[in-house]
Protein backbone atom coordinates (compact mmCIF):
# COMPACT_ATOMS: atom_id res chain seq x y z
CA UNK A 1 0.00 0.00 0.00
CA UNK A 2 1.15 3.41 -1.00
CA UNK A 3 1.47 6.22 1.50
CA UNK A 4 1.62 9.95 1.27
CA UNK A 5 2.12 12.18 4.49
CA UNK A 6 0.91 15.80 4.97
CA UNK A 7 2.41 17.83 7.24
CA UNK A 8 3.23 21.77 8.44
CA UNK A 9 6.36 21.56 10.38
CA UNK A 10 8.79 19.17 12.46
CA UNK A 11 7.47 16.23 11.23
CA UNK A 12 8.90 13.97 14.25
CA UNK A 13 5.66 11.64 13.73
CA UNK A 14 6.35 11.66 9.65
CA UNK A 15 10.09 10.61 10.48
CA UNK A 16 8.37 7.55 13.10
CA UNK A 17 6.17 6.40 10.09
CA UNK A 18 9.39 7.03 7.55
CA UNK A 19 11.53 4.62 9.75
CA UNK A 20 9.03 2.04 10.43
CA UNK A 21 7.42 1.42 6.92
CA UNK A 22 11.17 0.37 6.17
CA UNK A 23 10.82 -2.91 7.75
CA UNK A 24 10.55 -5.41 5.14
CA UNK A 25 7.59 -7.03 6.70
CA UNK A 26 5.73 -3.79 7.17
CA UNK A 27 2.58 -3.52 4.94
CA UNK A 28 3.03 0.12 3.73
CA UNK A 29 5.23 2.23 2.19
CA UNK A 30 5.53 6.41 2.15
CA UNK A 31 6.17 7.42 -1.28
CA UNK A 32 5.47 10.85 -0.86
CA UNK A 33 5.50 14.18 1.75
CA UNK A 34 3.68 16.87 1.20
CA UNK A 35 3.61 20.15 2.89
CA UNK A 36 0.96 23.40 3.11
CA UNK A 37 4.42 25.11 4.34
CA UNK A 38 7.59 25.47 2.30
CA UNK A 39 9.84 26.19 5.25
CA UNK A 40 8.68 22.86 6.97
CA UNK A 41 12.05 21.17 8.43
CA UNK A 42 9.75 17.84 7.67
CA UNK A 43 10.71 18.35 4.28
CA UNK A 44 14.43 17.97 4.50
CA UNK A 45 14.09 15.20 6.77
CA UNK A 46 11.88 13.40 3.86
CA UNK A 47 13.98 14.56 1.32
CA UNK A 48 16.74 13.49 3.10
CA UNK A 49 15.56 9.65 3.51
CA UNK A 50 14.98 9.41 -0.78
CA UNK A 51 11.25 10.08 -0.39
CA UNK A 52 9.34 12.80 -2.98
CA UNK A 53 8.04 15.99 -1.55
CA UNK A 54 5.96 19.05 -2.06
CA UNK A 55 4.53 22.05 -0.97
CA UNK A 56 2.24 24.23 -1.62
CA UNK A 57 0.86 27.12 -0.26
CA UNK A 58 -2.91 27.61 0.22
CA UNK A 59 -2.42 31.64 -0.28
CA UNK A 60 -1.21 30.94 -2.94
CA UNK A 61 -4.63 29.43 -4.12
CA UNK A 62 -8.14 31.67 -5.28
CA UNK A 63 -9.57 29.33 -2.98
CA UNK A 64 -9.50 26.46 -0.19
CA UNK A 65 -10.71 23.94 -2.78
CA UNK A 66 -8.55 24.86 -5.93
CA UNK A 67 -5.99 24.05 -3.29
CA UNK A 68 -7.16 20.89 -2.12
CA UNK A 69 -7.96 20.01 -5.76
CA UNK A 70 -4.40 20.61 -6.55
CA UNK A 71 -3.11 18.51 -3.39
CA UNK A 72 -5.40 16.01 -5.06
CA UNK A 73 -3.59 15.83 -7.92
CA UNK A 74 0.04 15.72 -5.98
CA UNK A 75 -1.32 12.81 -4.05
CA UNK A 76 -2.58 10.68 -7.02
CA UNK A 77 0.91 11.77 -8.96
CA UNK A 78 2.54 9.63 -6.02
CA UNK A 79 -0.35 6.68 -6.44
CA UNK A 80 -1.39 7.59 -2.83
CA UNK A 81 -3.90 4.61 -1.47
CA UNK A 82 -3.66 6.48 2.13
CA UNK A 83 -3.06 9.49 3.76
CA UNK A 84 -1.72 10.43 7.02
CA UNK A 85 -2.16 14.22 8.45
CA UNK A 86 1.10 14.23 10.89
CA UNK A 87 1.07 17.55 12.09
CA UNK A 88 -0.66 19.40 9.18
CA UNK A 89 -2.21 22.42 10.40
CA UNK A 90 -4.90 22.93 7.66
CA UNK A 91 -8.94 22.15 8.59
CA UNK A 92 -9.56 20.25 5.31
CA UNK A 93 -12.74 21.01 3.59
CA UNK A 94 -15.59 17.86 3.50
CA UNK A 95 -15.09 17.20 -0.40
CA UNK A 96 -11.11 16.25 0.42
CA UNK A 97 -11.82 14.47 3.22
CA UNK A 98 -15.34 12.92 1.64
CA UNK A 99 -12.25 11.97 -1.26
CA UNK A 100 -10.35 9.87 1.37
CA UNK A 101 -12.95 9.17 4.09
CA UNK A 102 -11.69 6.05 5.53
CA UNK A 103 -8.18 6.00 3.80
CA UNK A 104 -6.79 9.09 5.61
CA UNK A 105 -5.94 9.37 9.13
CA UNK A 106 -4.49 11.46 11.69
CA UNK A 107 -2.70 11.74 14.71
CA UNK A 108 -4.06 13.93 17.66
CA UNK A 109 -2.31 15.23 21.09
CA UNK A 110 -5.56 14.31 22.94
CA UNK A 111 -7.16 11.06 24.43
CA UNK A 112 -9.96 12.28 21.85
CA UNK A 113 -13.22 13.04 22.61
CA UNK A 114 -11.60 15.21 25.15
CA UNK A 115 -9.58 18.13 24.12
CA UNK A 116 -10.27 18.59 20.40
CA UNK A 117 -8.57 21.52 18.58
CA UNK A 118 -5.52 23.03 19.52
CA UNK A 119 -3.27 23.38 22.89
CA UNK A 120 -4.34 20.33 24.03
CA UNK A 121 -1.48 20.14 26.58
CA UNK A 122 -2.53 23.53 28.28
CA UNK A 123 -6.07 22.74 28.63
CA UNK A 124 -5.07 19.57 30.19
CA UNK A 125 -2.97 21.15 32.41
CA UNK A 126 -5.29 24.03 33.47
CA UNK A 127 -8.13 21.24 34.14
CA UNK A 128 -6.02 19.82 36.44
CA UNK A 129 -6.08 16.52 34.22
CA UNK A 130 -4.37 13.47 35.85
CA UNK A 131 -4.23 11.47 32.59
CA UNK A 132 -3.49 12.85 28.87
CA UNK A 133 -2.66 11.05 26.04
CA UNK A 134 -3.13 10.80 22.20
CA UNK A 135 -5.10 9.19 19.86
CA UNK A 136 -4.85 8.04 16.29
CA UNK A 137 -8.44 8.25 14.65
CA UNK A 138 -9.92 8.33 11.32
CA UNK A 139 -10.43 11.43 9.64
CA UNK A 140 -14.26 12.94 9.30
CA UNK A 141 -15.70 16.13 8.08
CA UNK A 142 -15.83 17.15 11.97
CA UNK A 143 -12.70 18.15 13.43
CA UNK A 144 -11.38 15.57 15.59
CA UNK A 145 -14.25 13.54 15.49
CA UNK A 146 -13.32 10.50 13.39
CA UNK A 147 -13.26 7.11 15.02
CA UNK A 148 -10.04 6.12 17.39
CA UNK A 149 -8.00 3.42 15.91
CA UNK A 150 -5.60 3.56 18.67
CA UNK A 151 -4.59 5.41 21.99
CA UNK A 152 -2.40 6.06 24.52
CA UNK A 153 -2.40 7.10 27.83
CA UNK A 154 0.48 8.81 29.87
CA UNK A 155 0.22 10.33 33.90
CA UNK A 156 -0.22 14.07 34.26
CA UNK A 157 3.01 14.36 37.41
CA UNK A 158 3.73 16.82 39.59
CA UNK A 159 5.62 20.26 37.92
CA UNK A 160 4.34 19.47 34.51
CA UNK A 161 4.63 22.20 32.06
CA UNK A 162 2.68 21.70 28.57
CA UNK A 163 6.09 21.60 27.44
CA UNK A 164 7.12 18.28 29.37
CA UNK A 165 3.99 16.47 28.83
CA UNK A 166 3.83 17.14 25.27
CA UNK A 167 7.45 15.39 25.32
CA UNK A 168 5.79 12.69 27.45
CA UNK A 169 3.13 12.17 24.95
CA UNK A 170 5.35 12.35 22.02
CA UNK A 171 7.03 9.45 22.64
CA UNK A 172 3.62 7.67 23.09
CA UNK A 173 2.57 9.52 19.42
CA UNK A 174 5.89 7.70 17.95
CA UNK A 175 5.06 4.68 19.01
CA UNK A 176 1.02 4.56 17.89
CA UNK A 177 1.21 5.93 14.55
CA UNK A 178 3.37 3.75 13.08
CA UNK A 179 1.26 0.61 14.75
CA UNK A 180 -1.87 2.61 13.58
CA UNK A 181 -0.81 2.31 9.84
CA UNK A 182 0.01 -1.02 10.11
CA UNK A 183 -3.70 -2.20 11.08
CA UNK A 184 -5.03 0.24 8.45
CA UNK A 185 -2.69 -0.75 5.42
CA UNK A 186 -3.21 -4.48 6.84
CA UNK A 187 -7.14 -4.33 6.92
CA UNK A 188 -6.94 -5.03 10.70
CA UNK A 189 -8.69 -1.11 11.22
CA UNK A 190 -11.22 0.17 8.70
CA UNK A 191 -13.85 2.93 8.54
CA UNK A 192 -17.30 1.31 9.65
C1 LIG B 1 2.06 16.38 17.24
O1 LIG B 1 1.94 16.69 18.59
C2 LIG B 1 0.76 15.86 16.72
O2 LIG B 1 0.05 15.13 17.66
C3 LIG B 1 0.01 17.13 16.40
O3 LIG B 1 0.98 18.00 15.91
C4 LIG B 1 2.26 17.63 16.41
C5 LIG B 1 3.13 17.39 15.22
O4 LIG B 1 4.46 17.13 15.57
N1 LIG B 1 -1.07 16.84 15.51
P1 LIG B 1 5.45 16.58 14.48
O5 LIG B 1 5.45 17.56 13.30
O6 LIG B 1 4.98 15.22 14.07
O7 LIG B 1 6.80 16.54 15.13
Amino acid sequence: KRVAILISGRGSNMAALIEAARAPDYPAEIVGVLSNRAAAPGLQTAAANGIATASLAQSKFPSRDMFEDTMTQVLESWGADYVCLAGFMRILGEDFVNRWQGRMINIHPSLLPAYKGLNTHERALADGATEHGCTVHFVTPGLDEGPAILQARVPVLPGDTPDTLSARILVEEHRIYPEALRMLASGEAALA
